[in-house]
Protein backbone atom coordinates (compact mmCIF):
# COMPACT_ATOMS: atom_id res chain seq x y z
CA UNK A 1 0.00 0.00 0.00
CA UNK A 2 1.05 3.85 -0.64
CA UNK A 3 1.73 5.32 2.10
CA UNK A 4 0.20 8.60 2.86
CA UNK A 5 2.06 11.78 2.54
CA UNK A 6 0.88 13.16 5.87
CA UNK A 7 3.08 9.77 7.52
CA UNK A 8 5.58 10.69 5.22
CA UNK A 9 6.21 14.31 5.90
CA UNK A 10 5.90 13.34 9.75
CA UNK A 11 8.89 10.69 8.95
CA UNK A 12 10.67 13.49 7.48
CA UNK A 13 10.17 16.20 10.90
CA UNK A 14 11.54 13.22 13.04
CA UNK A 15 14.90 12.86 11.01
CA UNK A 16 15.10 16.70 10.73
CA UNK A 17 14.12 16.94 14.51
CA UNK A 18 17.54 14.04 14.96
CA UNK A 19 19.68 16.60 13.07
CA UNK A 20 18.27 19.60 14.79
CA UNK A 21 19.38 17.95 18.06
CA UNK A 22 22.93 17.72 17.43
CA UNK A 23 22.90 22.09 17.29
CA UNK A 24 21.49 22.39 20.27
CA UNK A 25 23.29 23.60 22.77
CA UNK A 26 23.87 22.16 26.18
CA UNK A 27 22.23 23.24 29.76
CA UNK A 28 24.81 24.48 31.67
CA UNK A 29 26.92 26.94 33.44
CA UNK A 30 25.09 30.31 34.98
CA UNK A 31 23.01 31.21 32.25
CA UNK A 32 21.93 27.49 32.08
CA UNK A 33 17.83 28.70 32.39
CA UNK A 34 18.27 30.61 28.70
CA UNK A 35 19.50 27.54 27.16
CA UNK A 36 16.35 25.86 29.28
CA UNK A 37 13.91 27.57 28.01
CA UNK A 38 15.34 27.54 24.22
CA UNK A 39 15.62 23.93 23.62
CA UNK A 40 12.28 23.72 25.33
CA UNK A 41 10.67 25.76 22.52
CA UNK A 42 12.33 23.62 20.02
CA UNK A 43 11.86 20.41 21.79
CA UNK A 44 7.70 20.92 21.85
CA UNK A 45 7.18 19.91 18.46
CA UNK A 46 6.97 22.22 15.30
CA UNK A 47 6.07 20.55 11.61
CA UNK A 48 9.57 20.90 10.90
CA UNK A 49 8.80 22.22 7.05
CA UNK A 50 11.73 25.18 6.93
CA UNK A 51 14.63 22.80 7.06
CA UNK A 52 11.99 20.02 4.73
CA UNK A 53 11.95 22.62 2.45
CA UNK A 54 15.88 23.39 2.83
CA UNK A 55 17.20 19.93 2.68
CA UNK A 56 14.95 19.10 -0.22
CA UNK A 57 15.80 21.69 -2.47
CA UNK A 58 19.16 21.10 -1.98
CA UNK A 59 19.06 17.45 -2.87
CA UNK A 60 16.77 18.75 -5.93
CA UNK A 61 19.85 20.61 -7.17
CA UNK A 62 21.80 17.79 -6.68
CA UNK A 63 23.73 18.42 -3.32
CA UNK A 64 25.25 15.49 -1.67
CA UNK A 65 27.48 16.35 1.23
CA UNK A 66 24.48 16.39 3.60
CA UNK A 67 27.04 17.53 6.44
CA UNK A 68 27.23 21.45 5.01
CA UNK A 69 23.50 21.56 4.98
CA UNK A 70 22.79 20.61 8.78
CA UNK A 71 23.88 23.37 10.85
CA UNK A 72 21.66 25.76 8.10
CA UNK A 73 18.98 22.78 8.86
CA UNK A 74 18.88 23.37 12.39
CA UNK A 75 19.75 27.62 11.65
CA UNK A 76 16.39 27.99 10.31
CA UNK A 77 14.60 25.61 12.72
CA UNK A 78 16.10 28.33 15.28
CA UNK A 79 15.42 31.54 14.09
CA UNK A 80 11.79 30.19 12.91
CA UNK A 81 11.22 29.34 16.34
CA UNK A 82 12.79 32.41 18.16
CA UNK A 83 10.13 34.15 15.70
CA UNK A 84 6.82 32.04 17.36
CA UNK A 85 8.58 32.80 21.07
CA UNK A 86 8.19 36.37 20.08
CA UNK A 87 5.53 36.16 18.14
CA UNK A 88 3.50 35.00 21.52
CA UNK A 89 4.60 37.65 23.60
CA UNK A 90 2.13 39.55 25.85
CA UNK A 91 3.18 42.85 23.48
CA UNK A 92 2.80 40.88 20.75
CA UNK A 93 -0.19 38.17 19.83
CA UNK A 94 0.01 37.11 23.65
CA UNK A 95 -0.65 33.61 22.84
CA UNK A 96 -0.14 30.83 26.26
CA UNK A 97 -0.14 27.74 24.02
CA UNK A 98 2.39 27.01 21.41
CA UNK A 99 2.61 23.35 19.74
CA UNK A 100 0.68 21.86 22.00
CA UNK A 101 2.45 23.14 25.10
CA UNK A 102 2.86 26.24 27.14
CA UNK A 103 4.31 28.83 24.90
CA UNK A 104 7.92 30.08 26.04
CA UNK A 105 6.70 33.24 28.34
CA UNK A 106 3.94 30.91 29.58
CA UNK A 107 6.23 28.76 30.95
CA UNK A 108 9.60 30.43 31.76
CA UNK A 109 8.14 33.84 32.48
CA UNK A 110 7.84 36.86 30.24
CA UNK A 111 11.52 38.07 30.50
CA UNK A 112 13.29 34.47 29.55
CA UNK A 113 10.60 34.61 26.99
CA UNK A 114 12.48 37.37 25.33
CA UNK A 115 15.81 36.27 25.73
CA UNK A 116 15.04 32.62 24.75
CA UNK A 117 14.17 34.29 21.37
CA UNK A 118 16.98 36.08 21.15
CA UNK A 119 19.43 33.35 22.31
CA UNK A 120 17.89 31.51 19.51
CA UNK A 121 18.64 33.87 17.00
CA UNK A 122 22.29 35.03 17.80
CA UNK A 123 22.91 30.73 18.25
CA UNK A 124 21.08 30.04 14.86
CA UNK A 125 24.25 32.43 13.11
CA UNK A 126 27.02 30.50 15.46
CA UNK A 127 25.38 27.93 14.24
CA UNK A 128 25.39 28.36 10.52
CA UNK A 129 28.20 29.79 10.70
CA UNK A 130 30.02 26.40 11.49
CA UNK A 131 29.55 25.46 8.33
CA UNK A 132 32.74 27.14 7.13
CA UNK A 133 34.47 24.46 9.62
CA UNK A 134 32.76 21.73 7.49
CA UNK A 135 34.16 22.63 4.09
CA UNK A 136 36.53 19.75 2.10
CA UNK A 137 39.53 19.82 -0.09
CA UNK A 138 37.55 20.19 -3.32
CA UNK A 139 36.21 23.53 -5.20
CA UNK A 140 37.19 25.01 -1.17
CA UNK A 141 36.61 28.64 -2.56
CA UNK A 142 33.77 27.58 -4.30
CA UNK A 143 31.99 26.10 -0.85
CA UNK A 144 33.14 29.23 1.26
CA UNK A 145 31.64 31.40 -1.38
CA UNK A 146 28.05 29.42 -1.36
CA UNK A 147 28.22 29.38 2.56
CA UNK A 148 28.63 33.26 2.74
CA UNK A 149 26.17 33.91 0.28
CA UNK A 150 23.96 31.60 1.63
CA UNK A 151 24.65 33.33 5.52
CA UNK A 152 23.65 36.96 3.61
CA UNK A 153 20.47 35.32 2.45
CA UNK A 154 19.56 34.14 6.15
CA UNK A 155 19.94 37.16 7.75
CA UNK A 156 18.36 39.52 5.19
CA UNK A 157 15.23 37.23 4.80
CA UNK A 158 14.78 36.99 8.92
CA UNK A 159 15.51 40.98 8.95
CA UNK A 160 14.10 44.11 8.55
CA UNK A 161 13.49 43.65 4.85
CA UNK A 162 11.89 39.65 5.60
CA UNK A 163 10.07 38.56 8.76
CA UNK A 164 10.48 41.63 10.78
CA UNK A 165 9.41 43.49 8.17
CA UNK A 166 5.86 41.71 8.15
CA UNK A 167 5.63 41.44 12.21
CA UNK A 168 5.88 45.31 12.25
CA UNK A 169 3.68 45.60 9.83
CA UNK A 170 0.62 43.08 10.95
CA UNK A 171 1.16 44.68 14.71
CA UNK A 172 0.94 48.32 13.33
CA UNK A 173 -2.24 46.93 11.48
CA UNK A 174 -4.24 45.77 14.38
CA UNK A 175 -7.31 47.87 15.82
CA UNK A 176 -7.09 49.84 12.73
CA UNK A 177 -11.32 50.20 11.15
CA UNK A 178 -12.60 47.86 8.56
CA UNK A 179 -10.84 49.44 5.09
CA UNK A 180 -7.89 50.81 6.65
CA UNK A 181 -5.99 47.72 6.29
CA UNK A 182 -6.19 46.75 2.25
CA UNK A 183 -4.78 44.22 0.08
CA UNK A 184 -1.90 45.28 -0.81
CA UNK A 185 -0.97 45.68 2.83
CA UNK A 186 -1.92 41.88 3.67
CA UNK A 187 0.34 41.02 1.01
CA UNK A 188 3.00 42.85 2.38
CA UNK A 189 2.58 40.97 5.82
CA UNK A 190 2.03 37.97 4.07
CA UNK A 191 4.97 38.13 1.84
CA UNK A 192 7.18 39.43 4.59
CA UNK A 193 6.01 37.66 7.92
CA UNK A 194 5.70 34.40 6.33
CA UNK A 195 7.13 33.66 2.98
CA UNK A 196 10.28 35.51 3.49
CA UNK A 197 11.44 32.59 6.20
CA UNK A 198 10.04 30.06 3.24
CA UNK A 199 12.01 32.09 0.66
CA UNK A 200 15.05 31.66 2.67
CA UNK A 201 14.93 27.91 3.44
CA UNK A 202 14.50 27.15 -0.38
CA UNK A 203 16.87 29.41 -1.79
CA UNK A 204 19.56 28.43 0.86
CA UNK A 205 19.16 24.87 -0.32
CA UNK A 206 19.84 26.11 -4.08
CA UNK A 207 23.02 28.41 -3.27
CA UNK A 208 24.64 25.84 -1.57
CA UNK A 209 23.98 22.88 -3.66
CA UNK A 210 25.34 25.48 -6.81
CA UNK A 211 21.96 26.23 -8.19
CA UNK A 212 22.50 29.13 -10.87
CA UNK A 213 21.18 32.79 -10.46
CA UNK A 214 18.49 32.42 -12.16
CA UNK A 215 17.45 29.44 -10.47
CA UNK A 216 17.78 31.04 -7.01
CA UNK A 217 15.67 33.74 -8.36
CA UNK A 218 13.22 30.93 -9.68
CA UNK A 219 13.07 29.58 -6.24
CA UNK A 220 13.44 32.66 -4.28
CA UNK A 221 9.39 32.77 -6.46
CA UNK A 222 8.35 29.41 -5.14
CA UNK A 223 8.99 30.02 -2.10
CA UNK A 224 7.12 33.34 -1.98
CA UNK A 225 3.99 31.55 -3.33
CA UNK A 226 4.32 28.49 -0.77
CA UNK A 227 4.64 31.68 1.86
CA UNK A 228 1.51 33.34 0.75
CA UNK A 229 -0.47 30.27 0.26
CA UNK A 230 1.09 28.95 4.07
CA UNK A 231 -0.54 32.10 5.57
CA UNK A 232 -3.77 32.45 3.86
CA UNK A 233 -4.68 28.74 5.28
CA UNK A 234 -2.99 29.80 8.65
CA UNK A 235 -5.25 32.62 8.53
CA UNK A 236 -7.81 30.10 7.87
CA UNK A 237 -7.30 27.95 10.18
CA UNK A 238 -7.31 30.71 12.76
CA UNK A 239 -10.96 30.64 12.10
CA UNK A 240 -11.72 26.67 11.29
CA UNK A 241 -9.06 25.10 12.91
CA UNK A 242 -9.21 23.16 16.58
CA UNK A 243 -6.85 24.43 19.30
CA UNK A 244 -5.89 20.37 20.12
CA UNK A 245 -4.74 19.97 16.69
CA UNK A 246 -3.11 23.48 15.81
CA UNK A 247 -1.59 23.12 18.76
CA UNK A 248 -2.24 26.87 19.47
CA UNK A 249 -5.15 28.85 19.99
CA UNK A 250 -7.43 29.78 17.38
CA UNK A 251 -9.33 32.97 17.38
CA UNK A 252 -5.98 34.66 18.18
CA UNK A 253 -6.45 36.88 15.24
CA UNK A 254 -10.29 37.74 16.53
CA UNK A 255 -9.01 38.54 19.84
CA UNK A 256 -6.63 40.88 18.78
CA UNK A 257 -8.61 42.71 16.02
CA UNK A 258 -6.65 41.45 13.29
CA UNK A 259 -7.69 41.92 9.67
CA UNK A 260 -6.52 38.75 7.90
CA UNK A 261 -6.61 37.47 4.42
CA UNK A 262 -10.07 35.73 5.49
CA UNK A 263 -11.63 39.07 7.13
CA UNK A 264 -10.87 40.91 3.84
CA UNK A 265 -12.03 38.23 1.06
CA UNK A 266 -13.84 35.32 2.53
CA UNK A 267 -13.53 31.87 4.13
CA UNK A 268 -14.18 30.39 0.35
CA UNK A 269 -12.08 33.06 -1.87
CA UNK A 270 -9.31 32.69 0.66
CA UNK A 271 -9.72 28.79 0.31
CA UNK A 272 -9.66 29.19 -3.36
CA UNK A 273 -6.52 31.24 -3.69
CA UNK A 274 -4.79 28.82 -1.47
CA UNK A 275 -5.03 26.45 -4.31
CA UNK A 276 -4.32 28.78 -6.73
CA UNK A 277 -0.94 30.37 -5.44
CA UNK A 278 0.43 26.59 -4.97
CA UNK A 279 -0.71 25.79 -7.85
CA UNK A 280 1.31 28.51 -9.23
CA UNK A 281 4.34 27.43 -7.21
CA UNK A 282 3.99 23.47 -8.28
CA UNK A 283 4.40 24.81 -11.64
CA UNK A 284 7.10 26.97 -11.54
CA UNK A 285 9.06 24.06 -9.69
CA UNK A 286 7.89 21.56 -12.60
CA UNK A 287 10.29 24.30 -14.38
CA UNK A 288 13.34 23.43 -12.59
CA UNK A 289 16.15 20.90 -13.18
CA UNK A 290 15.89 18.11 -11.06
CA UNK A 291 11.92 18.53 -10.35
CA UNK A 292 11.84 15.00 -11.69
CA UNK A 293 13.86 13.29 -9.12
CA UNK A 294 13.17 11.98 -5.57
CA UNK A 295 13.55 15.57 -3.89
CA UNK A 296 11.61 17.13 -7.16
CA UNK A 297 8.41 15.02 -6.49
CA UNK A 298 8.29 15.46 -2.50
CA UNK A 299 8.59 19.11 -2.76
CA UNK A 300 5.75 18.97 -5.53
CA UNK A 301 3.97 16.48 -2.89
CA UNK A 302 4.30 18.76 0.32
CA UNK A 303 3.00 21.94 -1.27
CA UNK A 304 -0.07 20.35 -2.31
CA UNK A 305 0.14 18.43 1.08
CA UNK A 306 -0.11 22.03 2.83
CA UNK A 307 -3.05 22.79 0.73
CA UNK A 308 -5.24 20.84 2.98
CA UNK A 309 -3.46 20.98 6.45
CA UNK A 310 -5.19 21.08 9.22
CA UNK A 311 -1.71 21.86 11.70
C1 LIG B 1 3.62 29.17 12.35
O1 LIG B 1 4.44 28.41 11.52
C2 LIG B 1 3.87 30.63 12.10
C3 LIG B 1 3.54 31.04 10.75
C4 LIG B 1 4.42 31.55 9.95
C5 LIG B 1 2.18 30.92 10.28
P1 LIG B 1 4.26 26.82 11.44
O2 LIG B 1 2.83 26.51 11.19
O3 LIG B 1 5.25 26.28 10.47
O4 LIG B 1 4.62 26.39 12.93
P2 LIG B 1 5.34 25.08 13.48
O5 LIG B 1 6.80 25.27 13.25
O6 LIG B 1 4.79 23.89 12.78
O7 LIG B 1 5.03 25.09 14.96
C1 LIG C 1 3.28 34.88 12.73
O1 LIG C 1 2.03 34.94 12.18
C2 LIG C 1 4.36 34.76 11.78
C3 LIG C 1 5.67 34.83 12.49
C4 LIG C 1 6.66 35.49 12.01
C5 LIG C 1 5.86 34.13 13.75
P1 LIG C 1 0.88 34.50 13.18
O2 LIG C 1 0.88 35.34 14.40
O3 LIG C 1 -0.39 34.38 12.42
O4 LIG C 1 1.38 33.03 13.55
P2 LIG C 1 0.64 32.08 14.60
O5 LIG C 1 -0.76 31.90 14.10
O6 LIG C 1 0.71 32.75 15.93
O7 LIG C 1 1.43 30.79 14.52
MG1 LIG D 1 1.47 37.26 14.90
MG1 LIG E 1 0.56 34.68 16.45
MG1 LIG F 1 -1.87 32.88 12.75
Amino acid sequence: MEKKISDIVSNEAKAIDAIIEEFLPAEEGCAKTVMTAMNYSIHVGGKRLRPMFMQKTYEMFGGTDEEIIHPFMAAIEMIHTYSLCHDDLPAMDNDDMRRGKKSTHAMFGEAMGILAGDGLLNYAFETAIGAFDLVGDADEAGQIRRISRALGVLANKAGIYGMIAGQVVDIESEDKPAGEVTMDTIRFIHENKTAAMIESSMMIGAILAGASDEEVRTVEQIGSDIGLAFQIQDDILDITGSDDVLGKPTGSDTKNNKTTYVTLVGLDRAKEDVKTVSQRAVENLSKLPGSGSMAGIFLAELIGYLIVRDR
